[in-house]
């Protein structure tokens, strides 16, 4: 019926990738299978008891039962901002560089539908988080994917990535207007240090364009590694704006609370185009996100601890069953680059091979875009048991 009705936007989507291995694993799993699934960055552990326990006490005052504040309650704004003076000594006012969003994917989402006009183009790195690069094309604009290059210790090579930037720059009218950073990077794991950003932060005034940098995996760092925000660099606020989520750090993935702070221009457009569509998230899970990132932050180590354990158990069964892969600095992932002998299978061939004979579920690289297609990206979402069982299933599986 009604053919010649298109729904363009929803075309231009390119199918999820993801699904195909999915779609796989619950008929394994429907089989009588055992599958370990470390396919999806969705945290397994529960979240801190002491902001659980805020959300029932919040809860049960019928006063926060209304509709909430789209722009996130004065209180948890102003959490938010102290939390950025303690960690990265960065001043934000909370009134016009903060707003709260339900979840960073919503929050980035909207901001990308806020500012793009139809026809305006990202720069967004190759292979990314879905959701940088479809959020431009959703709200009609268009992206320039640039490769990101990895030095071998698993650091973004920020000469190739800031000559890549200038590149696109030479080379396209009308010249873009968006760059998209997200370091620790998901899916490759990659960092960055603090002197990376001074150098984009320039980039940005000379070429004229505003940064968006998603900081998810902030404080899941392993070895001493401090995660930089971009807005320890002076005068970035005049560029930039950084998005964060709750999700990773506290084990809150399905409570949806994230938040995007920076310039005050992207800050304001943000607002504006949530008051028209929504009215704030449920009152007290704000309250709760508040006690969140105000309380103490020793439950921040431990699940950042769990992390690096499996991490440690992950490289070393794997290593021992034939499967070397780079030891991360960040990040709840290893991005492991395909055993030789199937790397012209690709990655979702290979996603599927490993599922159907090993018994162990990953998210292909091509899922987070062309220049994945030689790795997959295996999430530390099962305990270290499951995980060295994951290694013995594979290895007999490569010695095949
Ligand atoms: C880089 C990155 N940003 C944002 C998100 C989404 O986080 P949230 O749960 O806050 O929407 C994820 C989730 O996997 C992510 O990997």
């Amino acid at each position: 019926m009604f053919d010649e009705i298109q729904f363009e936007k929803i075309a231009r989507l390119p199918k999820y990738v993801f699904a195909a291995v999915n779609d796989l694993k619950m008929g394994e799993r429907h089989a009588g299978k055992d599958i370990i699934d470390l396919s999806m960055g969705n945290p397994d552990g529960d979240t801190p008891q002491h902001i659980v326990d805020k959300l029932i006490d919040s809860i049960k005052k019928s006063k926060t039962h209304r509709y909430s504040s789209s722009q996130g309650i004065t209180k948890l704004r102003v959490a938010i901002c102290d939390w950025y003076k303690r960690k990265y000594n960065v001043d934000l006012d909370p009134n016009t560089e903060a707003v709260v969003t339900m979840g960073s994917k919503e929050g980035f989402a909207n901001l990308v539908q806020a500012i793009t006009n139809r026809g305006d183009s990202a720069i967004v790195p190759d292979p990314c988080y879905p959701i940088h690069s479809q959020a431009f094309l959703l709200a009609g604009g268009n992206v320039h994917g640039i490769k990101l290059e990895l030095n071998e210790d698993y650091t973004l090579n920020e000469d190739v990535f800031l000559a890549n930037i200038e590149q696109v720059f030479r080379e396209s009218t009308p010249a873009p207007k968006f760059v998209v950073v997200n370091f620790p990077n998901n899916p490759t794991t990659a960092t960055v240090g603090l002197g990376f950003y001074k150098k984009l932060v320039d980039l940005a005034k000379k070429e004229r364009f505003y940064i968006i940098s998603d900081i998810a995996y902030a404080e899941i760092a392993f070895d001493g590694y401090k995660t930089p925000s971009i807005l320890e660099i002076e005068g970035a606020k005049d560029v930039a704006v950084e998005t964060y989520t709750l999700s990773k750090t506290y084990n809150m993935a399905g409570w949806r609370v994230g938040f995007v702070v920076g310039n005050p221009k992207l800050v304001s457009a943000l607002k504006k185009i949530k008051s028209w569509l929504d009215y704030g998230m449920f009152t007290p899970i704000q309250v709760a996100a508040t006690i969140a990132l105000n309380g103490d932050q020793t439950c921040v180590r431990e699940i950042s601890d769990t992390y690096e354990k499996r991490r440690d158990a992950l490289i070393e069964s794997f290593g021992n069953a034939g499967w070397e892969i780079y030891k991360p600095r960040a990040s709840m992932f290893v991005w492991a680059k395909i055993p030789e002998k199937f790397r012209d299978l690709g990655s979702l061939e290979f996603s599927k091979k490993l599922l159907l004979e090993a018994n162990v579920a990953v998210s292909p690289g091509i899922g987070f875009g062309v220049y994945g297609d030689d790795s997959v990206r295996i999430a530390l979402i099962e305990n270290e048991k499951r995980i060295r069982q994951a290694a013995k299933n594979i290895k007999t599986f490569l010695k095949k």
